[in-house]
């Protein structure tokens, strides 16, 4: 797929920087129908054509950094590369100010308040919420069913999410309604950010797309005033909600976390900024966890040897229970299954920033305005950097006696790089690990239709999985 030069495979790529221009442009739309109905096959391509490719979205001339060095470079340069554009605008218009979303000047405010919230002991207090959800998506299932297992992998990470944000304070309606929100804005944002002139139309799909905005927002602004009112505003308990029958409480989750969130002056989050966070958060969060693990399911079921493997694992740590906390350290092919997913399909797969000033990458100069985008997936498809790129193979992030796996550092994006990496790496990783360990102990999944097409999402995903479910005799 990548014609990369011949450095050995897990070596950085260096030397001159290689410009090129992809091939195949529309008139007047340029890219962007490659971009819509073959992205993956698309952007595979780019690599062969160099480091630093120059691709057309409509009129609009866009850079894809296909070497890492030059993606990392970018995001360091946040000053430089910002998050603002079309496409930005209208995804703060739609969700809001957050950590995810913002641009530079708000992102020094916003990162040293969040980031607290994501240390490692807080996601060891969000776990056993997580470790309920994932329970009681399975309990729903039943020997034999068919399940659209997209589907079934977004309503537990929405779940999760939900419930990791407000604890106890939504009950099963309210929580599944905020997931289809949620799941109309993720399947129309894409298409806006490609096509703005779509939103203008007067389509059933841009009213519903409305409507689950306005009912997420106005769901958001109802939970945080409740919890305002409950008075757990620094983390600690009111007696109100002061623990619940199964052992968790409100101020294990991430909404205490966000309400005692100061700032270098001891300032709080505005009402606004909080509205704005818990959305981003479930926004950046959910989809993504739900991407490789839909993904992970996919892999696994086409090998039967590393599903084996999987399947000695959780049966000698788990005996059938649900995955805890405490199971990671044992868990180490899940965590290696995950992490190869996430190398071979990404579900960031796109990201862009824009260049606020004349600038250069690599010895090109990058005009102010310009797009520039760095594509996780095209750089883990390199060939000098992974061997056999296109091969699921979890054992390449097998530790050796060191400690170290061999593969490059650098060269793993999936959750990006420099001030705006990932926040929720730990909570992904872990909420990742837990819920695959945890279907795998109980469950086997069989694909039951052919061709596994790639939703046209911002969220690498597939369209559809359908797969039939079939009961693991107890270990
Ligand atoms: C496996 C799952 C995940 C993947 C692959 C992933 C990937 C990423 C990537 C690539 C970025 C950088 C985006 C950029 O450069 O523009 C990012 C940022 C972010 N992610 Fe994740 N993410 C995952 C899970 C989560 C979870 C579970 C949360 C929250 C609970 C989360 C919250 C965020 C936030 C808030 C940012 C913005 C960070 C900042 O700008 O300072 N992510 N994620």
């Amino acid at each position: 797929m990548t014609a990369c030069g011949a450095a050995q495979a897990g070596t950085a790529p260096a030397g001159a920087v290689r410009f090129g221009r992809a091939p195949g442009a529309w008139p007047l739309l340029g890219h962007l129908p490659h971009l819509y109905a073959r992205p993956l096959a698309f952007l595979g391509g780019l690599a062969a054509h160099g480091d630093l490719v120059e691709v057309r979205i409509g009129g609009r001339r866009a850079y894809i950094l296909c070497r890492p060095d030059l993606a990392r470079q970018m995001l360091a340069d946040e000053r430089t590369f910002d998050r603002v554009g079309p496409v930005f605008e209208r995804i703060r218009a739609a969700m809001g100010n957050g950590l995810a979303t913002c641009v530079h000047a708000d992102h020094v405010r916003q990162r040293p308040m969040l980031q607290p919230a994501f240390r490692q002991e807080r996601v060891r207090a969000y776990a056993p919420l997580m470790c309920q959800e994932i329970a009681g998506a399975l309990e729903g299932w039943t020997d034999g069913q068919v399940v659209d297992v997209v589907d079934e992998m977004f309503s537990l990470t929405t779940a999760v999410a939900v419930r990791t944000l407000f604890s106890r304070g939504l009950d099963a309606e309210s929580a599944a309604a905020l997931g289809e929100s949620l799941d109309v804005f993720l399947r129309g944002s894409y298409t806006r950010a490609l096509f703005p002139y779509v939103e203008k139309l007067p389509l059933p799909a841009n009213r519903r797309y409305a409507r689950a905005l306005r009912h997420w927002e106005s769901e958001v602004s109802r939970i945080v005033a409740e919890r305002r009112r409950a008075g757990t505003h620094d983390g600690t308990h009111d007696g109100t909600h002061d623990g619940t029958h199964d052992g968790t409480h409100d101020g294990d989750d991430l909404l205490s976390a966000l309400l005692a969130a100061r700032d270098e002056q001891g300032g709080a989050l505005t009402e606004q900024e909080l509205h704005d966070q818990v959305a981003v958060l479930v926004l950046a969060g959910a989809e993504t966890t739900s991407a490789v693990l839909t993904w992970s399911l996919h892999l696994l079921a086409a090998d039967p040897e590393v599903r084996a493997a999987l399947d000695a694992e959780v049966d000698e740590v788990l005996a059938g229970r649900v995955a805890s906390f405490e199971d990671l350290p044992r868990l180490e092919h899940t965590a290696r299954v995950v992490r190869e997913t996430l190398r071979l399909l990404p579900p960031a797969w796109v990201l862009p920033r824009t260049a606020v000033r004349d600038t250069e990458l690599g010895g090109r100069r990058i005009p102010a305005g310009s797009m520039v985008v760095y594509s996780p997936y095209v750089v883990h498809r390199r060939a000098d950097l992974h061997a056999d790129p296109d091969r699921f193979l979890p054992d390449r992030w097998r530790r050796g006696a060191d400690g170290g796996t061999g593969m490059p550092r650098s060269s793993f994006l999936a959750f990006g790089s420099g001030p705006t990496r990932c926040v929720g790496e730990g909570f992904g990783l872990t909420e990742a690990t837990l819920a695959l360990a945890s279907v795998a102990g109980r469950w086997d999944l069989v694909p039951v239709a052919g061709r596994v097409r790639t939703a046209p999402r911002s969220v690498l995903a597939p369209r559809a999985l359908p797969m039939r479910l079939l009961k693991r005799p107890s270990p």
